[in-house]
């Protein structure tokens, strides 16, 4: 059996492809461009909570804030790692994300308004990364899908965090249920649009699930999150900003209105409310960091010269 036929076997009995395994150009292709995306999501997404460390209302809050940005770095790590595996170098990555050649996920280019925005994002945001990346923990790319086994038990305690600080705002005064009511107006859509374009729209997905690395498409993951969070805000006694909002006995599923894909393209495009704030940030992160990155090398070469030697 050559390389070809052994990939083709390991994709019809559903086991794994490892590094080492011989895979088609275009399946590397497509999943470090994915592996990449996830990653630099994971780092970009400590900018929007990041921005309330230093003003949550109160010791607790701040010490689980802080707990969840800090595991947002790892999973970045994590998925880096992973996409190092397919030949792809953590500065390439780096330098692809800066000039703006690798993307990173549209949520993160909105702002954080509120401590409400907080809750809205661990509820929301990582309701739905998590959504995505159980169906991901099959992906047949092994590094990729082990990878998201050990995410997805963190991101699981980043959606109940976010939840209680809903709850608590939703029993608290009529101001405080009012600020989690604006933070939901304000991040449900572009919530619905981390699945990605319509199937019929998505360039990636049908090869991709060829190659079993999509086990699900983007509309049926989108329609699982909504069911999902739909009695969660009922729970709340919130008002999900959905006009067409309604359960659909026949379907079994809730149907609901459409994304606004004008907004959703401008933002994957680079013109959403913070792209370039984003983007701006992460690079002099990058550059301030260039000390930290150095010191660390030359304490390694010094350390693997000195086992050498000895
Ligand atoms: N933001 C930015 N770009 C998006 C996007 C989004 N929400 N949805 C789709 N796109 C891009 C795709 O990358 C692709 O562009 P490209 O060819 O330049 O890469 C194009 O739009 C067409 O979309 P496709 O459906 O064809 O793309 P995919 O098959 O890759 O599906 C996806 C899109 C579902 C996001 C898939 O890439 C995926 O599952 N990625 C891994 C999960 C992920 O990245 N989640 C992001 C959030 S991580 C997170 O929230 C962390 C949490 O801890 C907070």
């Amino acid at each position: 059996m050559n390389g070809e036929q052994r990939f083709d076997a390991l994709i019809e009995a559903d086991h794994k492809v490892e590094p080492k395994d011989w895979m088609p150009d275009g399946y590397r292709k497509t999943l470090i461009r994915q592996i990449a995306q996830h990653a630099h999501s994971e780092i970009i997404g400590m900018q929007p909570e990041g921005n309330w460390i230093s003003r949550a209302p109160t010791l607790k809050r701040k010490a689980i804030l802080m707990a969840k940005v800090q595991d947002e770095a790892g999973h970045g790590l994590y998925l880096y790692s992973a996409a190092e595996t397919l030949g792809i170098s953590r500065h390439e990555m780096m330098d692809l994300l800066h000039a703006g050649r690798h993307k990173y996920s549209s949520i993160f280019n909105y702002p954080t308004l509120t401590w409400a925005d907080v809750g809205a994002v661990g509820w929301l945001v990582d309701g739905a990364a998590i959504t995505n990346q159980l169906m991901l923990t099959r992906c047949s790319y092994g590094p990729y899908a082990r990878a998201m086994v050990r995410i997805c038990k963190e991101e699981s305690f980043h959606q109940r965090q976010g939840y209680e600080i809903m709850l608590t705002l939703c029993r608290g005064s009529d101001d405080q249920k009012a600020m989690a009511q604006d933070a939901l107006d304000r991040w449900w859509w572009p919530s619905l649009m981390m699945f990605g374009p319509h199937d019929a729209d998505s360039t990636h997905s049908a090869q991709s699930t060829a190659w079993n690395i999509k086990r699900m498409s983007n509309d049926d993951l989108r329609q699982q999150f909504v069911d999902m969070t739909v009695p969660q805000a009922e729970f709340l006694g919130l008002q999900i900003p959905d006009p067409d909002l309604r359960w659909n006995e026949e379907r079994q599923h809730y149907d609901f209105g459409e994304i606004d894909w004008d907004e959703f393209w401008a933002v994957v495009k680079g013109n959403g409310p913070l792209n370039r704030e984003r983007i701006e940030n992460k690079r002099r992160a990058w550059d301030e960091g260039e000390w930290v990155r150095a010191a660390a090398a030359a304490y390694a070469d010094k350390h693997s010269s000195r086992s050498a030697v000895a």
